[in-house]
């Protein structure tokens, strides 16, 4: 069975990556994943603040002007940044699969010339999230997303490694941003960003900032928007949110992902967790009498679909009123 799949240029074994997290702050643990079957592994975010100190003084003094003192000094996050130059160059002296660095911010601009230590460290590819609550009322749709084209715009002309982008669900035309993201250079969209959404503690009256595991009813959203892009580019795509089972691969690679990156089923069930995806993948397959993912990827998006929006919509309005009381 051939599970070999081209993500972002680069060949894969399998389309289990690893996705950004950190797992990749121990070597051991990075070598343990890649035993148990991972074909990639990306890693934890290096933050825009840790890059340009101006960047984290304006967040740190806005942050404390409202009374939060929990945004990290910077001698606060698992990596700073030469620290995680040296960590790409120890992963890759002890892996041999692909090691995607991750960069977390949103403004075009001199931060983004880190990237060239990524590159120089060996790092095969950059994952750029841009993770982003707006809530200024006075900026605008088209002013967030033309920042958002100007960075990645930036950030592929900085470095020759290709450049994914992990995009966020919350945005009134993903499918025209995907497009435009690919003219800007990227070699990929990962869908989608999970946002860490606070929750309220009615006990001690407090807001409670939280970070819950996936679960799968979060790949829906995924397997949706795969079936959109997939017809549009013809960058990578990678789904992540939401994959903890072999069935889960499956329709992410149904709907046209080349790969699913997993976090929370790797923290619930350990690395073994790899191999139960695979063989699962690999049954499933041999019982539809697939070889290769080559054959199936992408069979169920919307390609042979006249008109994507008209069929989202009908959709819609039959399952409204299947509905009877
Ligand atoms: C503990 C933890 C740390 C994470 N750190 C990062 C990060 O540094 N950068 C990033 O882009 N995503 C980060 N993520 C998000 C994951 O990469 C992934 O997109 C998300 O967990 C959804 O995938 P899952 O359903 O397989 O967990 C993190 C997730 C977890 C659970």
């Amino acid at each position: 069975m051939n599970l070999t799949t081209h993500y972002l240029g680069l060949t894969l074994r399998n389309p289990f990556v690893v996705g950004a997290s950190p797992f990749c702050d121990d070597v051991y643990v990075a070598r343990k994943l890649q035993d148990a079957g991972a074909s990639a592994l990306i890693m934890r975010s290096l933050f825009e603040e840790q890059i340009d100190p101006a960047g984290s003084n304006i967040i740190a003094s806005a942050a404390s002007a409202e009374g939060d003192d929990e945004f990290p000094e910077f001698a606060g996050y698992q990596l700073v940044p030469d620290s995680y130059v040296r960590q790409i160059e120890h992963l890759k002296s002890t892996v041999t699969i692909p090691i995607i660095a991750s960069l977390n911010g949103r403004h075009p601009g001199s931060w983004l010339e880190f990237a060239r230590r990524l590159e120089g460290a060996g790092a095969d590819a950059i994952e750029l999230n841009f993770y982003h609550v707006v809530t200024d009322p006075t900026v605008a749709a088209d002013q967030v997303e033309t920042e958002m084209l100007r960075t990645v715009g930036n950030l592929t002309s900085t470095v020759r490694i290709p450049v994914a982008v992990k995009l966020s669900p919350f945005h009134a035309s993903v499918a025209q941003l995907a497009v435009a993201l690919e003219l800007e250079g990227a070699a990929g969209i990962t869908v989608f960003n999970r946002f860490y959404q606070p929750d309220i503690n009615i006990d001690d009256i407090k807001v409670q900032t939280q970070l819950r595991l996936s679960d799968p009813s979060e790949l829906l959203l995924r397997l949706r928007w795969l079936a959109i892009l997939s017809p549009l580019l013809s960058c990578s795509l990678a789904a992540t949110g939401g994959v903890h089972t072999s069935a889960d691969t499956v329709k992410a690679l149904l709907t046209g992902a080349h790969a699913v990156q997993v976090v929370s089923v790797l923290l619930k069930h350990g690395p073994s967790v790899l191999s139960t995806l695979r063989h699962g993948l690999e049954n499933w397959m041999r019982e539809h009498n697939f070889s290769e993912l080559g054959q199936f990827r992408g069979r169920l998006d919307l390609d042979r679909c006249r008109d994507p929006e008209a069929f989202e919509r009908a959709n819609y309005i039959r399952v409204l009123q299947s509905w009877k009381v």
